[in-house]
């Protein structure tokens, strides 16, 4: 088969290796991709939202499968235009229809779908801004800290914690009021503070039935012990040592269950993965969030740790094969350290050159923010998180070494990361 996967970061870099294990695989294509992905199959330098130039692409490579990586053209509707395009439609695209995106698109739908199904999240309403007086209303009725969500896509920035109910009125006036996220903050979700431990919940499925994948946790703030702004993810480890069996069957009947049957009796056209963000609260997992694709970093955490055909299973989504359909793991522990630019979430320079990318030993170098120079010879830094790097071992502190014994390798001007990935799920 010929795959193309949209995307340029980490998680499509980790879903190329992964693919290109597969005896399935012919030839793969990488859209827009980066300097790791180059390595592995063929960069073409077109938008994940460039849909036209996706198509011919497609029928020029005989492409018979797309992985779709991040959410943008699953939200403006990639699946829904293969489909109904009678030269594509017999192409297999994983990721859902824009309905099934919204999900992830819309806050407010996602919150909307959890309540018709009985889904634990945590309590809510929605604004927009003829109804301002009654947010600042509903604010001065929960306690502190308040959660305000911007109801559309925010290049995930769209969720602020407030502290006070001055700091949560002010934001809610800039987001309602003064567009702060334009079009994504027409209308916000107001919703309660929830507090336990975060995890990445991930499945694949055509809709109707689905596989549990590995579980992953993130580690979202920029400093160590969770401190400073959040950042896209600046590591992961898998498995989650509190995502016990018992945890998890609370997940599967309360959370995973009523999602994919409320897809169903609602039909909607969904054939891709779910990443379920949950909060333990107290031993009951809540859901913080939907998204409608991997994660990244944790698809560079829970990938390495599959051992089955991946390929073989997104497939499956297509042939109605997924009933039944198991997939093997490695026991082994997976721990991946981010390798940020200087300055990031914030600022930070581009176009810097990194070194010794082929001394590391016994870890896998994922780039997610990575680029040639003109010359093709060098590697060059290209966005705020630049490479990924995932070990496996029998246990984190293994782990640990190996990561950070390639993060301190691996060299550029201003390399950021945190020096506490995994620290607190050791044994
Ligand atoms: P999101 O963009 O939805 O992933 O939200 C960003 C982060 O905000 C989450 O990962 C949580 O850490 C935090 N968050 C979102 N909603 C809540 C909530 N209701 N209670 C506590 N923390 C939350
Ligand atoms: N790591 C969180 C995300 O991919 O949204």
């Amino acid at each position: 088969m010929n795959v193309l996967i949209l995307g340029s970061g980490g998680r499509e870099h980790a879903l190329a290796w992964k693919i290109a294990q597969s005896p399935l695989l012919k030839q793969l294509f990488i859209a827009p991709g980066n300097a790791g992905t180059a390595v592995i199959g063929a960069n073409i330098p077109i938008s994940v939202n460039d849909f036209d130039a996706i198509k011919l692409l497609v029928l020029q490579k005989d492409i018979d499968l797309i992985v779709v990586g991040p959410e943008e053209p699953l939200v403006k509707g990639i699946y829904d235009f293969f489909k109904s395009d009678s030269h594509l439609s017999h192409i297999p695209v994983i990721g859902p229809s824009a309905l099934g995106a919204r999900l992830e698109g819309s806050k407010d739908f996602a919150k909307a779908f959890m309540k018709r199904h009985n889904i634990p999240t945590a309590a809510y309403q929605t604004f927009n801004a003829g109804k301002f007086d009654e947010a600042i209303e509903f604010l001065k009725k929960l306690k502190p800290p308040y959660v305000l969500k911007a109801d559309g896509l925010a290049a995930g920035k769209g969720v602020i914690i407030c502290d006070t109910l001055e700091e949560a009125s002010m934001e809610l006036e800039e987001m309602l009021l003064k567009s702060r996220f334009g079009k994504a903050s027409e209308n916000v979700v107001i919703e309660e503070f929830l507090s336990g431990t975060e995890l990445s919940v991930f499945v694949l499925t055509d809709g109707k039935n689905w596989i549990l994948l590995p579980e992953a946790k993130d580690y979202k703030r920029i400093g160590n012990n969770d401190t400073g702004p959040n950042t896209g993810g600046m590591g992961a480890v898998s498995p989650v040592p509190f995502a016990t069996e018992s945890f998890m069957q609370k997940v599967v009947d309360r959370i995973i269950k009523p999602t994919v049957h409320g897809l169903a009796e609602e039909n909607i056209d969904y054939k891709g993965f779910i990443f379920f963000g949950l909060i333990n609260v107290n031993g009951d997992p809540f859901v913080i969030e939907y998204n409608v694709r991997l994660g990244d970093p944790e698809t560079e955490a829970i990938l390495p740790r599959i051992t089955s055909d991946l390929l073989e299973a997104m497939l499956a989504l297509h042939t109605g094969k997924i009933s039944g359909y198991q997939i093997k793991t490695d026991s082994r522990k997976a721990l991946t350290v981010m390798l940020v630019s200087a300055g990031y979430p914030g600022h930070y320079p581009k176009g810097l050159e990194i070194s010794a990318l082929d001394k590391t030993k016994d870890c896998l170098v994922f780039h997610a923010g990575t680029s040639f120079d003109d010359s093709g010879d060098k590697i060059l830094t290209a966005g705020g998180r630049v490479i990924a790097l995932t070990s496996l071992a029998q246990d984190i502190h293994e782990a640990r070494q190996l990561s950070y014994k390639a993060a301190s390798t691996i060299d550029y001007l201003g390399k950021t990361y945190r020096t506490d990935i995994g620290l607190d799920v050791a044994e």
